[in-house]
């Protein structure tokens, strides 16, 4: 399960802001007391090489979020919730994101599920990738958020990362995840680079519009 709260900042390379005109910031969304940790944790690792982005963690569990309580759906921007604004104000400071997701069910886990529905325009036009992992690779589970996202109108790249409880997991609970899905990671990673800078120019439009009207 997946989604956090006070970010847990990585070491990973820090660029610096100042003279890099890709410069973004992004939030992998998982961790949990089972192994969304490790696997959100070995996604950072891939990433702390790249010089043009930041990868953060956004641990669930610093950020909990009782059963959705708005009054008015998200879409409509009128959060009242003290944990709906902190919540609003961790996501929005993300240009875009990696959902780590086990899979329950075929489906997310209700956490994620929920931490995606409290917002709206702060998941608007930014990008996202999946990582997953299950007995059968966690792949419905994304399949399932691809349609959550597409709702909130994100941008869900195209290379799947799936890790096997059976192959990448000692007795289910210690990851040791194959040498392949480093290639896999870079190429998502590069995808949800590369998209969150093209959505970038589509929210900077959308807030001149804004301004303008
Ligand atoms: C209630 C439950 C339902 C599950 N359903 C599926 C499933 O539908 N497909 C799958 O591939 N794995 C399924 N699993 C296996 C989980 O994906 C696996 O145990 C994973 O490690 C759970 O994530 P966590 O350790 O982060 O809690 C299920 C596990 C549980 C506990």
């Amino acid at each position: 399960m997946t989604a956090t709260a006070p970010r847990i900042t990585t070491e990973p390379h820090m660029p610096a802001r100042a003279g890099r005109m890709n410069w973004l910031r992004a939030g992998v969304l998982g961790a949990d007391d089972g192994n969304g940790e490790a696997v959100a944790r070995w996604v950072l690792e891939q990433a702390s090489t790249r010089t043009d982005a930041e990868f953060e963690l956004v641990d669930l569990r610093d950020h909990p979020l009782p059963n959705l309580d708005e009054e008015v759906p998200a879409s409509m921007g009128m959060y009242s919730q003290p944990h709906t604004k902190e919540w609003a104000a961790t996501i929005a400071a993300y240009d875009g994101f990696v959902f780590v997701t086990p899979e329950y069910n075929h489906g997310t886990t209700g956490v994620l599920k929920d931490a995606l529905d409290y917002l709206y325009a702060e998941w608007n036009n930014k990008a996202a990738g999946f990582v997953s992992y299950g007995s059968a690779g966690g792949v419905r589970a994304v399949e399932h958020l691809r349609l959550v996202v597409g709702e909130l109108q994100m941008g869900d790249v195209g290379q799947p990362v799936q890790f096997s409880l059976f192959h990448d997991f000692e007795n289910f609970s210690t990851f040791v995840p194959g040498p392949q899905h480093a290639a896999n990671a870079a190429v998502m990673l590069d995808q949800v680079v590369s998209w969150a800078v093209a959505l970038a120019t589509v929210r900077e439009a959308a807030a001149k519009q804004t301004m303008a009207a």
